[in-house]
């Protein structure tokens, strides 16, 4: 598996308009791109739609949902929507929607249908503080899975619902697996995910690329504990 490309940046806003640039890359080569939930990727999604604003050549997935409506304010799916998808000028070719509200087990079940063998380009993963990717936690029996591309979760993590995620073998099947962390709630996450050994303690430090591209970018207090 591939070793880890860490790119260090001064703050938040250079991650930002680090991963838009990625993103704009992957937009004009085409193929999937899957999306991270959470909070640190909204600037980067608005300003990959400011620069690259024709997503027609691309097809849009996400590592993982919450079990919510697409309204719920909860959605990773109504977040890039609203960061993204709606201030495109031209609309992905193909929108992939986990549908969470089925449950965890039914929306995982359909994802699985829906991804079938297609070939994932680029993944955006945010890390959680506890070293979560995805809807992937630390020591979680979905980390055990070895067949499946995506499964129901128990939430490890806030919001506490019940989520669909992508597995490792999903993740790791990636064109290249593309980390962006900033902020110093980070930093320990950060360590054990890129300078430790593999661990189920710290999943992001058993998601890297099998033959593609591992990259992490972070700013500056994010990649603190990594230099000590
Ligand atoms: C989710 C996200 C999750 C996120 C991390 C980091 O559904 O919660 O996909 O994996 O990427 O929790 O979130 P922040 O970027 O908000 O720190």
């Amino acid at each position: 598996m591939s070793d880890v490309e860490l790119i260090v940046l001064d703050d938040a806003e250079a991650v930002a308009e680090a991963v838009a640039q990625r993103l704009a890359r992957a937009v004009a080569d085409g193929g999937n791109v899957v999306l991270t939930g959470g909070s640190t990727p909204k600037l980067a999604y608005e300003r990959a739609a400011a620069i690259a604003p024709d997503w027609r050549g691309i097809e849009v997935w996400w590592g993982d949902e919450r079990c919510v409506p697409a309204e719920d304010e909860r959605s990773n799916y109504g977040m890039a929507k609203a960061a993204l998808l709606d201030r495109l000028e031209h609309p992905p070719a193909a929108v992939h929607r986990i549908f969470g509200e089925a449950g965890r087990d039914e929306g995982a079940a359909l994802y699985e249908e829906e991804l079938g063998s297609e070939a994932l380009g680029l993944v955006l993963l945010g890390v959680g503080p506890d070293g979560h990717v995805a809807s992937l936690f630390p020591g979680a029996v979905t980390l055990d899975e070895t067949e499946r591309r995506a499964v129901g979760a128990e939430a490890g993590h806030e919001p506490f619902v019940d989520r669909v995620t992508l597995t490792l073998p999903a993740l790791r099947g990636a064109a290249e697996v593309l980390f962006l962390l900033t902020g110093e709630e980070k930093a320990d996450a950060a360590r054990r995910a890129f300078a430790q050994d593999p661990d189920a303690a710290t999943p992001a430090s058993l998601v890297r690329a099998e033959s593609g591209r591992t990259v992490a970018i972070l700013d500056r207090v994010a990649a603190a504990a990594i230099d000590a």
